[in-house]
């Protein structure tokens, strides 16, 4: 999400008249689109400011001087919001974005947190500077209403809201018709995704008809509707709850030609204490359910998983039920982090008293349990032939992934191949990475 706000600030400063520069000492503006879900995280912007002060001093010499102008903005929780506003320029909400040019020409009061801000989607609709020619991020919602006891995202983002489903169709139709091939529609929780679209003026959709002249999109019925879109492309998402995905989804995904089975799907812990805990409101059972109906549905799917280790209390034997899952699910993917204590969240009182190198332990031993399980998933791989989207190309070797979201490594001296659907036979598997030939 950040990179995808990062892609709409660059968008408005563009139009405002200002050009991308790689270099950071020739900056006018540098924005920072800040992530606090980790501490460590927040640490590193302490470090971008030390070296923006340098540049600021450096500038002040120079004969011909021109300022800097800092700009914070992203995830920043409001306790840290006052300590950075003494290292920025400017703080800015990023539902404010759109007031940006307006801010660095008028050099508008330094905390910007006093700006009445737009409570709604409307700065989803800033048109963004895609990086890519070929892979974009569309976010569909943004906000949660979940206050999982570690996380900050309901402070910093506030609650859930969802993007019209008509402007999120037209955005995904505009950028397949030029030639954008993965679309990735994003959300902190997009399996609550909902939006009331008015049949009159989309008499071709359907779907629950709540009054004569409008009706409720839910997530499933909004990927159906994506995937109705003609062209030759890929769509995937980001995140789900295990709690609000169902079947539904499951029925959208499977029937869906367009839509990559692939999910992350993110379980947390393999302990139904510690989720009663972390107040992720379902049991490991549930969750093992789900990816059986999953499995049934889409035999190919490719799964993986967010974890956190060291969770305030989390024990030895509730770790050991975590691994346990992991060599149940045999996930193709795991995003494991190491719990850290965040000011203002549920489990801020937990304490933190597992030891930094016990996380360690912990995060190692999963990460060996899914090394395994990639392995042995990514070896039924070899001897296929399927398309691989090419998305960069390094000496003669270039990468992509399969609409599984698989990573191939395909070594070919052809020109030009970046941003194209390329039709491969695996040859080798490894745990990360697929080795294949193209076939001709
Ligand atoms: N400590 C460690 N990991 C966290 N996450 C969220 N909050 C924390 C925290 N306080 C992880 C979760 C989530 C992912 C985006 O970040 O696993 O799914
Ligand atoms: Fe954070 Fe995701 Fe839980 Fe929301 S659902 S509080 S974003 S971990």
């Amino acid at each position: 999400m950040n990179f995808s706000d990062s892609e709409r600030i660059a968008g408005i400063l563009e139009t405002a008249g200002y050009e991308k520069t790689e270099a950071l000492a020739k900056a006018d503006v540098i924005v920072v689109t800040m992530c606090s879900i980790r501490q460590s995280a927040v640490d590193r912007i302490h470090s971008l400011v030390e070296k923006f002060n340098k540049i600021k001093q450096a500038r002040k010499l120079q004969t011909t001087h021109y300022p800097l102008q800092t700009v914070l903005t992203g995830c920043v929780l409001k306790r840290d919001k006052n300590i950075f506003i003494e290292g920025f320029d400017y703080v800015l909400d990023i539902k404010d974005i759109a007031q940006l040019p307006k801010i660095l020409k008028n050099k508008t009061s330094a905390n910007t947190s006093q700006l009445c801000h737009d409570k709604d989607t409307k700065y989803l609709d800033i048109a963004p500077k895609h990086e890519s020619k070929f892979t974009a991020t569309v976010p569909i919602m943004t906000g949660c209403n979940n206050f999982c006891a570690y996380c900050v995202v309901p402070y910093t983002r506030e609650r859930e809201i969802s993007r019209p489903a008509e402007n999120i169709i037209k955005e995904v139709k505009n950028l397949v018709d030029n030639g954008y091939k993965e679309i990735w529609l994003l959300g902190q929780n997009v399996n609550s995704y909902r939006s009331q679209i008015n049949t009159n003026k989309n008499s071709r959709i359907f779907a629950n008809k709540i009054s004569e002249n409008s009706c409720v999109i839910s997530f499933a019925k909004l990927l159906t509707l994506i995937n109705q879109i003609p062209g030759e492309f890929w769509v995937r998402y980001t995140s789900s709850h295990p709690k609000d995905f169902k079947q539904d989804v499951i029925s959208a995904m499977a029937e869906g030609n367009h839509i990559s089975p692939y999910l992350n799907l993110p379980v947390q812990s393999g302990d139904n204490k510690v989720l009663k805990s972390m107040n992720r409101h379902y049991t490991v059972a549930q969750y093992k359910e789900k990816i059986k109906q999953l499995r049934k549905a889409i035999p190919n799917i490719c799964l993986s998983t967010d974890i956190i280790v060291g969770f305030p209390g989390e024990t030895k034997k509730q770790f050991e039920n975590t691994v346990k899952l992991f060599k149940e699910i045999k996930y193709d993917m795991a995003y494991i982090n190491k719990y850290s204590k965040r000011s203002g969240t549920l489990a801020y009182k937990l304490g933190d008293k597992i030891l930094a190198d016990e996380k360690k332990c912990r995060e190692k031993t999963l990460n060996d349990v899914l090394r395994k399980t990639a392995l042995a998933n990514n070896k039924k791989y070899v001897g296929k032939e399927l398309l691989v989207l090419i998305d960069s190309k390094k000496d003669n070797k270039y990468f992509g992934r399969t609409n599984t979201y698989k990573l191939v490594e395909v070594t070919s001296n052809k020109k030009g191949l970046v941003g194209n659907f390329i039709k491969v036979k695996i040859t080798k598997a490894n745990p990360w990475r697929l080795e294949a030939k193209i076939i001709n």
